[in-house]
């Protein structure tokens, strides 16, 4: 066997079994690879698929324990993990990626903008606070956003005060304070870096999230922007892997401020919402391409093959229960679209239930398809009325 080769990983332990965890599952199979999840919930979206589920929470030490003793390799789909066990099994020999270094710096996102400010990562200003208090809040300026330092995600620990009067909804967690930043876009730029430092790098896609939510509804790729911006914004999402030494495939969430600059907003230590087109879209994927950077495997291509929009499958706003998919044959008949559903069997509301992905020659009309795909999938319970 040649040197360059890398050593034989067969088996993948994958905290975290949502619908990330899920894919990962599925480019792993492909790859010729077993997973064991570690998750909570028993028939988890990437437990149905894995090989093993392991039923524990991400912050179970002795459950993360277990699972680094049956795979060669651990890795991750969320951020909110107990970190001082993967530091602790990273001293013992065992393989992490991203590494625990990576994730601690990420988890805390006071510690992720501090991080950014140290390596001179262009970042909305922000400053911490002791106490969450009106006048701390004030002394900063208006319009700000409160932002919790830890375990917030699809919009969850982020809260929008454009007055004082906005105080009354702050979020009461140990948090920071950051510039509002009116962005006229918001876009996200994958890379996939390996141990030696090499980059993959996908291009710049945008987001657009749901007015009054902070979950990304649908995603345009390639993103409306500057071939001289796509640039910018490239070089400055590999800066920041490089800057963090990641190994595996980094979500880097930009916003493009009125003066079109580009601001750093968060980093995702992991596969991204906004790169699920890849499935369909680019040659290699954003789950085989994090698989291929952990494992050592060479990079593959990140180029793309169709222009595409992605839409996220959210759980019907009121209704709670037993999934009911409403729909799906009048939007499976629109050319182009590729579902995707997760396997879960309970919904809620704003749940991420699937997600469909739109190809066409023309983004415009995959946006189109996008927005009709909208209207005729409805993903609810049996009998509303009877919730
Ligand atoms: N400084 C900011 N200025 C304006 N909008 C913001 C700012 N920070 C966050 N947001 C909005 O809130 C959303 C969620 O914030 P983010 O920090 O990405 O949290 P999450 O971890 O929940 O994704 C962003 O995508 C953006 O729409
Ligand atoms: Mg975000």
């Amino acid at each position: 066997m040649s040197e360059s080769l890398p050593q034989r990983i067969q088996r993948i332990g994958l905290i975290g079994g949502g619908q990330l965890g899920r894919m990962t599952v599925q480019a792993a199979a492909r790859l010729g690879l077993d997973c064991v999840v570690l998750d909570p919930t028993p028939g988890s979206p990437a437990g149905q698929l894995a090989a093993r589920q392991i039923e524990a929470d991400c912050h179970n030490v002795d459950k993360i324990r277990e699972l680094a003793s049956q795979c060669d390799i651990i890795t991750y789909e969320l951020e909110d993990i107990h970190v001082d066990v993967l530091d602790e099994l990273e001293q013992q020999g065992h393989r992490i990626a991203p590494s625990a270094q990576v994730l601690r710096t990420i988890q805390d996102k006071l510690r992720q903008k501090r991080f950014f400010q140290t390596h001179g990562i262009p970042s909305a200003e922000f400053m911490p606070i002791d106490a969450v208090a009106l006048s701390s809040f004030a002394a900063f300026g208006f319009p700000l956003v409160q932002k919790t330092c830890r375990g917030g995600y699809d919009g969850r620990g982020v809260c929008i005060m454009h007055s004082p009067d906005d105080f009354a909804h702050h979020l009461s967690a140990p948090s920071f304070v950051e510039r509002f930043i009116p962005a006229s876009q918001e876009i996200a730029v994958l890379v996939a870096r390996n141990q030696r430092g090499e980059c993959a790098t996908y291009p710049p896609v945008e987001m657009g999230f749901k007015p009054g939510h902070n979950i990304l509804d649908i995603l345009l790729a390639p993103a409306n922007i500057s071939d001289q911006l796509a640039e910018s914004a490239v070089q400055i999402a590999e800066k920041t892997v490089d800057a963090l030494q990641g190994v595996g495939l980094f979500g880097v969430e930009m916003f493009i401020d009125p003066d079109n600059r580009i601001l750093v907003n968060e980093v995702a230590p992991r596969t991204h919402n906004s790169g699920h087109h890849t499935i369909e879209a680019n040659i290699t994927d954003q789950f085989e391409q994090h698989l291929r950077a952990i494992i050592g495997l060479p990079l593959g291509s990140t180029k793309t093959l169709s222009p595409a929009a992605m839409l996220n499958l959210l759980g019907a706003p009121d209704q709670s229960g037993r999934a009911v998919v409403r729909g799906l044959a009048e939007a499976l008949a629109i050319p182009g679209v590729c579902l995707h559903l997760y396997g879960k069997k309970e919904t809620y509301p704003q749940r991420k239930m699937g997600h469909v992905t739109i190809l066409d020659e023309n983004l415009a009309d995959a946006a189109h398809k996008a927005h009709q795909v909208r209207d005729l999938i409805e993903i609810g319970v049996a009998d509303p009325e009877g919730q």
